[in-house]
């Protein structure tokens, strides 16, 4: 992150690594930054796609789980269908112009899955469903040899507007079972969240994980009295994220070892961070067969904000195929910091892109660490081309979103927040208070977010109490199901003229629903319209919870305090 490389005096990628620069100059997301440096354009910018002239079906398919196991012998592929004007093959040749285009008619969804290497045929299946935005086709993997290759899902479409053929394909993964102790993580496609076996009871059963944790110190903190580790359980979080020093070793592997001991006791999860050696092969293979087998090993952090030092682009992409080939089990995610820098070839080197928007009391548009001004080309603010206001952080998680879009990428990425929780230096003239901190994580989760860490623990005591208590309520089993399993939906707000933020997940015959004001107290009447319809309130999770009223297709109340933050859960008609 950002504050830390500034702690060790060395904001930019230094002048002689980076690509786009002229020669001597420092620059942050590809920005020059200091007074005595010109502007210039940092290029590296994802624009939309040009409209076609022809409505478009966009077609994506990839498997429900990143990775199936020797364990599993049924798994399934998801086929998604959008209209669109900008990606994928002219509907029905181009003779369709009409936006709402799918038929009611089932189409012919004939598929295969076969052996690249053999060129042998192993499943085959037959179905007709109803075009839609996500459909999930069951199939029996029993048959496929557990092996590190994947298979190949080949996919035929015939729609019936047209008797057009569309043919896509996707890799699915049967790994062998694991006889080296570690464990496997999970990434559920579909919602994007994390699947785990609970190996203190030696559970086979898979279940959703929200991870929820911060970044922590390891040097600075937790390397001292390695009995804050139970602590830090204890407080709810159920990841750790531990912060490596520079050099190598990047911890002293002997206390580093005892720390791991310790998370594999409690059940505490690890998120690797290799930020510092990614890019060096054989540090990085090392750090991987050190602890690619620990139980409690989640999964692996790469590269730290590349965009904002201009690492080499192919570094990411590099470091994941070499992290596949030693450990398939678990995924890899990395953090990114500017608005719109490269992200196509960075975000390819992760599964998972954390997404780290700092906007709590910083002056966006005037940099007072170096004194200049920041805008699109030019300057270093400490929070890239932001607006200075809580919904940057949401702001940012759509841009990605659109981003991947444009891209066409399947398996869509998923996307995690890094909340502020940190002030008082550089950029920052304070800390967030605990009301904007669990605002910014509300704006996160509302926006799609499928995992908290925060920067950096230790954080404000208050801030720390109030994460807490927030971590009880998004972790519990009863929450998470809702988060990772069903889609998050935005809502419909009219709230004249506060910035109310609203999304829902429907499961069963329960809706959740989780409102941020990210602005100023109103006393209006706040409507928030709801995807089904409901009739009542069952509980309240977070918030006072007084005053909001559900019926029909509404959720409603009288006023709305400043970053107020209320999570319910509806009973549906
Ligand atoms: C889990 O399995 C291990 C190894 O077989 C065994 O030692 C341990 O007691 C088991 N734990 C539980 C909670 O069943
Ligand atoms: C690592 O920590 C251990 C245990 O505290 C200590 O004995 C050892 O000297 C340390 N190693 C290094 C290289 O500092
Ligand atoms: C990787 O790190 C090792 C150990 O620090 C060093 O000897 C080697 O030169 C590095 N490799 C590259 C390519 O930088
Ligand atoms: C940012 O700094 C500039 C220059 O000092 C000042 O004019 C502006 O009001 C500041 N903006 C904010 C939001 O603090
Ligand atoms: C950003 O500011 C610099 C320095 O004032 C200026 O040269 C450049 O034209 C500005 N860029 C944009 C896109 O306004």
């Amino acid at each position: 992150m950002v504050l830390g490389l500034l702690l060790l005096g060395r904001l930019s990628a230094s002048a002689d690594d980076p690509f786009n620069n002229p020669p001597g100059v420092d620059i942050w997301c590809g920005k020059a930054y200091r007074p005595e440096d010109a502007a210039f354009d940092p290029g590296g910018w994802l624009n939309a796609p040009e409209p076609s002239r022809f409505l478009l079906l966009d077609l994506r398919v990839f498997p429900r789980m990143s990775v199936y196991t020797a364990d599993d012998s049924e798994g399934s592929f998801i086929l998604e269908a959008r209209t669109s004007r900008t990606r994928g093959i002219p509907y029905c040749s181009g003779n369709i112009q009409r936006h709402d285009v799918f038929s009611v008619d089932p189409v012919e969804l004939a598929f295969e899955v076969s052996d690249a290497e053999t060129g042998r045929t192993l499943v085959t299946g037959l179905e007709a469903p109803a075009l839609s935005i996500s459909h999930e086709v069951s199939i029996s993997i029993g048959d496929l040899m557990p092996r590190f290759a994947p298979y190949t899902i080949n996919v035929k479409l015939i729609l019936p507007d047209c008797d057009q053929i569309y043919t896509t394909s996707t890799k699915i993964f049967r790994l062998p079972r694991r006889d080296d102790g570690g464990g496997v993580t999970k990434i559920d496609q579909l919602y994007g969240g994390l699947m785990v076996q609970d190996y203190l009871s030696n559970s086979t059963e898979w279940k959703p994980l929200f991870p929820f944790s911060y970044y922590v110190s390891w040097g600075g903190w937790l390397e001292q009295d390695l009995t804050q580790v139970d602590a830090f359980k204890a407080a709810g979080y159920n990841i750790i994220h531990v912060v490596p020093g520079g050099g190598y070793p990047p911890v002293n592997w002997t206390t580093f070892e005892q720390f791991f001991d310790l998370c594999d006791e409690l059940g505490l999860w690890v998120m690797y961070d290799l930020r510092h050696t990614y890019q060096n092969r054989t540090l990085l293979s090392d750090q991987i067969s050190r602890f690619a087998s620990r139980k409690s090993l989640l999964l692996w952090y790469t590269a730290d904000e590349p965009d904002g030092h201009c690492d080499p682009l192919e570094a990411p992409k590099t470091a994941l195929g070499r992290i596949r080939e030693l450990d398939p089990w678990h995924p890899v995610s990395l953090c990114l910091n500017c608005a719109n820098f490269h992200y196509e070839e960075y975000s390819a080197g992760a599964d998972i892109i954390l997404s780290d928007v700092y906007p709590v009391a910083v002056n966006t548009s005037y940099s007072e660490v170096y004194g200049t001004v920041c805008n699109t080309t030019y300057g270093c603010c400490g929070c890239d081309n932001c607006e200075g206001r809580l919904s940057d952080v949401s702001d940012r998680l759509d841009a990605f979103r659109r981003y991947q879009d444009w891209l066409g990428t399947a398996p869509p990425k998923s996307f995690w927040g890094v909340p502020q929780a940190f002030g008082d230096e550089m950029f920052w003239r304070r800390n967030p208070t605990p009301e904007e901190e669990v605002a910014m994580v509300a704006l996160s989760v509302n926006h799609d977010a499928k995992g908290i860490v925060g920067w950096i623990y230790p954080t404000t005591d208050s801030i720390a109490a109030a994460t807490r208590a927030l971590a009880r309520v998004v972790t519990s089993e009863e929450i998470t199901a809702f988060l990772l399993g069903s889609s998050t939906q935005s809502l419909e707000v009219h709230s004249p003229p506060a910035a109310v933020d609203a999304a829902a997940w429907v499961r069963e015959s329960k809706m959740l629903v989780s409102v941020v004001n990210s602005g100023r107290a109103t006393q209006a009447r706040v409507s928030i319209i709801l995807p089904e319809m409901v009739v009542g309130i069952a509980a309240s999770k977070w918030g006072d919870g007084s005053g909001w009223k559900a019926a029909g297709r509404e959720l409603s109340r009288n006023g709305l305090g400043k970053y107020e933050v209320d999570i319910v859960v509806l009973d549906l008609a």
